[in-house]
């Protein structure tokens, strides 16, 4: 009998798969068979998400990984999202098919820089982007998604200030749209970031009745073209209600297979990044495939396990965005 072996190294099942498998109809099997729920973040490759049971954005996931019922959660994310639905949900297991799949973001906020930084502000409540690590999470006050991001600020008292981690492009943005002065940890999204203004702005001038739609994540010389800033959801949303042929569209292309799934007759363009790269991939959540989803759930490793301390003080921030945002969609 062979051993499963999930090298620490290496971070996920490195082992042959038959190539002869349908590793669809697999997956699925051992969906049923497990009781496991499949989660995928719009930003997967097609072929996750069409396996998935739920695909969706950040506070989306949040929520199903939640309410479940399923023994286990088989999470096609990163490593942030899949703590997240640990610390929602300690007594399932959550497994993430590679344990590589991080994030620029929750990579730049250290818990323990964060904690320093933290120290200078101490009458300042801290509101954390859900893309952080669960040590960040557990020194923060209210945990937020780019979907409920505006909604919580606008609900903090006037007179109390605020520290805003780990994304300066959405906590630029936020200060911009609510009006409220912030302390901005210096963290940005690596593909995001990329976007390219001079190739957004020509691609404009060809199609120049497509509105763009763009991600928060975005630098503000990049969203001052936009005509939608929102979540992954809010964007798919958008263009399923608006009635243009055309979109432009300035956030991860994973999200393109929905809204196409959506609208076959329209169309969508993505943003170009800098550089010759014609692809707005995210390295991380790319990390993922089919073989790998296939081994994790054949092997139920590699397993998030978190300290059960830092699990408790992490759900307070997360619960208390629950509690904030149950309006939003
Ligand atoms: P949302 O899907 O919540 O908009 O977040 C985007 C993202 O960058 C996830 O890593
Ligand atoms: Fe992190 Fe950006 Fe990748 Fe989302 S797209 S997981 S924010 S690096």
């Amino acid at each position: 009998m062979s051993i499963p072996v999930l090298d620490p190294i290496v971070g996920y099942i490195d082992e042959p798969v038959d190539p002869g498998l349908d590793l669809y109809d697999e997956i699925e099997r051992l969906k049923q068979e497990k009781n496991a729920l499949l989660l995928a973040h719009y930003y997967q490759e097609p072929a996750i998400q069409d396996v998935a049971d739920y695909v969706g954005d950040s506070l989306g996931l949040s929520r199903q990984a939640a309410e479940t019922d399923a023994d286990i959660i088989l999470f096609a994310g990163v490593h942030f999202m899949a703590e997240t639905a640990k610390i929602l949900s300690p007594e399932k297991k959550v497994l993430l098919p590679d344990l590589n799949a991080g994030c620029s973001l929750a990579d730049a906020c250290p818990a323990d820089e964060f904690a320093a930084f933290k120290a200078q502000y101490p009458d300042h409540v801290v509101i954390s982007y859900i893309n952080c690590s669960a040590a960040t999470k557990a020194q923060s006050d209210i945990i937020c998604t780019s979907s409920n991001a505006e909604h919580i600020v606008d609900q903090i008292p006037e007179d109390q200030p605020i520290i805003f981690a780990p994304d300066k492009n959405l906590g630029a943005y936020l200060i911009k749209k609510t009006g409220r002065e912030m302390v901005l940890w210096d963290g940005v999204c690596i593909v995001h970031q990329l976007f390219s203004e001079q190739k957004l702005v020509r691609l404009k001038t060809r199609y120049p009745d497509a509105p763009v739609l763009a991600h928060p994540e975005c630098e503000e010389n990049l969203l001052k073209h936009a005509d939608y800033i929102g979540s992954t959801s809010g964007i798919r949303r958008f263009a399923v209600t608006e009635p243009y042929d055309t979109f432009i569209i300035a956030t991860e292309e994973g999200i393109l297979h929905q809204m196409q799934k959506d609208s076959p007759e329209k169309t969508f363009i993505p943003a170009p990044p800098e550089g010759g790269c014609a692809c707005s991939q995210c390295p991380h959540m790319r990390l993922n495939t089919l073989e790998k989803l296939y081994l994790c759930l054949v092997h139920e490793e590699p397993e998030i396990l978190l300290d059960e301390e830092i699990r408790i003080q992490a759900l307070r921030p997360i619960d208390r965005m629950m509690e904030m945002s149950v309006a939003v969609l």
